[in-house]
């Protein structure tokens, strides 16, 4: 059954939520507080670098189903049958989540929701007719005893029904991830409202566990906690590797062969960023501060990963001595590929560390420069080009294992590069015997040279 829905928040969960239910069929109503985001959707145009969202987001606004307005614009009753809260959980400086978009966006549906049998909104021919009792849902990461606050304090005194559905999309194929889920989670105190949200997956085919509403909101940190450790868990035992003379790379495989150990996620290197694991795992370790619960293997999982993404730097030291005046290229800035996201990227806190010790740095990205820009010191050199980047440098550090980069003439690198030619391959990446066959020096991360 095709449904009314509004979506609150516009980053890429929410804008692949409301372009991907609207290719579903349902009518959706992307909403957000950004004039600049909104105008961007309303000519079919993406603000950010996620592949396939063009695409999508155009077919959803040709065909009247996907819609887009300003949060000031949308008036009482236009809600819908289900309201997709999609708005940012950033740190506070303790790692506590700030929870004040998500406070902002119950306000705002506990406005607009009415509270009886009301306006019905032109969703154009053939639209289903609308209700005006929304089911809130909840998309945002938040932690475990939010839902229940959120929903004593604004929801239940006006009627209106809450859902937990965390959403476990990866940025930079959040599309695809969309449309093939391995589960889909729900939370909800209201049977019906739990059905009702269940509805909107029928087709995906994926198992579907239904819980209480803290229960969802544990299985969302869980997992993200869970794949945070098991980077660090590789990148400490990497830093072993290191140590003994051991390969990483094999020891992953050898590990990752037994099922219940399982090879994804056993990538060593400067170990996690973006928008997700740094600021979930942080807050996770803040929740379990509150209830006086030390999660020491938490914290653990962050120490490892604040020191891990140091390497290149302790590396230069030791080969350079003094950094000062050293031309060092720095390949890539987003926090993964296919992303122009530098949200906790590792280079962008190695590059300022690099630029104090007085390292020429010049740094290369095919999609983030001008998010990076922002947040750089000015004196270092952005290119979308690798070779630009690498003209006249001493060492390069690849910090985002990029394709364009991976499969980088490295041939031409090398006669452009000045000797020693150091590679610190921040993502093993790069075929160390290849590297040095090259005239490079390599160094990987756990692989034992
Ligand atoms: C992550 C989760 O994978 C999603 O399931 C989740 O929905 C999302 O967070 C979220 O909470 O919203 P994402 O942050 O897009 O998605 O990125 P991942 O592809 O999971 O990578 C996270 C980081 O781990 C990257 O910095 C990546 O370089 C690093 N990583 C990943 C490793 O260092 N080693 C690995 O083996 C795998």
């Amino acid at each position: 059954m095709f449904v009314h829905i509004t979506v609150l928040g516009l980053g890429y969960v929410g804008a692949v939520a409301a372009a991907a239910l609207a290719r579903d069929g349902h009518h959706v109503l992307g909403v957000d507080v950004d004039p600049g985001k909104v105008d961007r959707f309303r000519q079919g145009e993406v603000p950010f670098h996620e592949p396939g969202l063009d695409d999508l987001v155009r077919d959803g606004v040709s065909s009247g189903r996907l819609r887009f307005a300003l949060a000031s614009e949308v008036e009482s009753g236009q809600l819908g049958d289900l309201v997709l809260v999609a708005v940012g959980t950033p740190s506070r400086p303790t790692g506590a989540a700030d929870l004040s978009q998500v406070e902002a966006a119950m306000a705002w549906v506990v406005e607009r929701a009415g509270s009886s049998a009301g306006v019905a909104v032109a969703g154009g021919p053939g639209a289903p007719a609308v209700s005006t009792r929304p089911i809130v849902v909840m998309k945002s990461t938040v932690p475990p005893g939010t839902g229940r606050r959120l929903s004593r304090r604004f929801l239940e005194p006006v009627g209106l029904a809450y859902v937990s559905n965390p959403e476990f999309l990866r940025e930079g194929s959040a599309v695809h991830d969309w449309f093939h889920p391995d589960r889909i989670v729900i939370g909800s105190e209201s049977a019906e409202a739990a059905a009702r949200v269940r509805a909107l997956y029928e087709d995906y085919g994926a198992p579907v566990l239904v819980t209480d509403v803290t229960t969802a909101e544990m299985v969302k940190y869980g997992a993200n906690a869970f794949l945070a450790t098991k980077i660090s868990f590789i990148n400490e035992l990497a830093n072993m590797c290191d140590r003994v003379g051991a390969d990483v790379e094999e020891v992953a495989r050898g590990i990752g062969l037994d099922p219940r150990i399982g090879s994804q996620f056993l990538r060593a290197g400067l170990g996690y960023g973006g928008s997700c694991f740094p600021k979930d795992v942080a807050a996770l370790d803040h929740l379990a501060r509150v209830y006086d619960y030390p999660f020491e293997l938490l914290r653990a999982v962050i120490a490892v990963n604040a020191r891990q993404r140091l390497l290149p730097l302790y590396a230069l030291r030791e080969v350079f001595g003094s950094l000062a005046g050293v031309p060092v290229a720095v390949l890539g800035l987003a926090f993964k590929p296919n992303t122009d996201d530098v949200r906790e990227a590792p280079a962008l806190d190695l590059i300022p560390l690099l630029v104090e010790e007085g390292a020429d740095v010049r740094a290369a990205d095919p999609q983030a420069v001008e998010r990076a820009r922002a947040v750089l010191p000015a004196d270092v050199k952005l290119t979308t080009s690798a070779l630009e980047a690498l003209d006249g440098a001493r060492a390069v550090v690849l910090a985002t294992e990029w394709d364009p980069f991976v499969h980088l003439d490295w041939e031409e690198a090398a006669r452009r590069m000045e000797a020693p030619r150091y590679v610190f391959d921040g993502r093993n990446a790069l075929d160390p015997a290849r590297m040095e066959a090259l005239g490079f020096r390599y160094r990987g991360v756990g692989r034992g040279r």
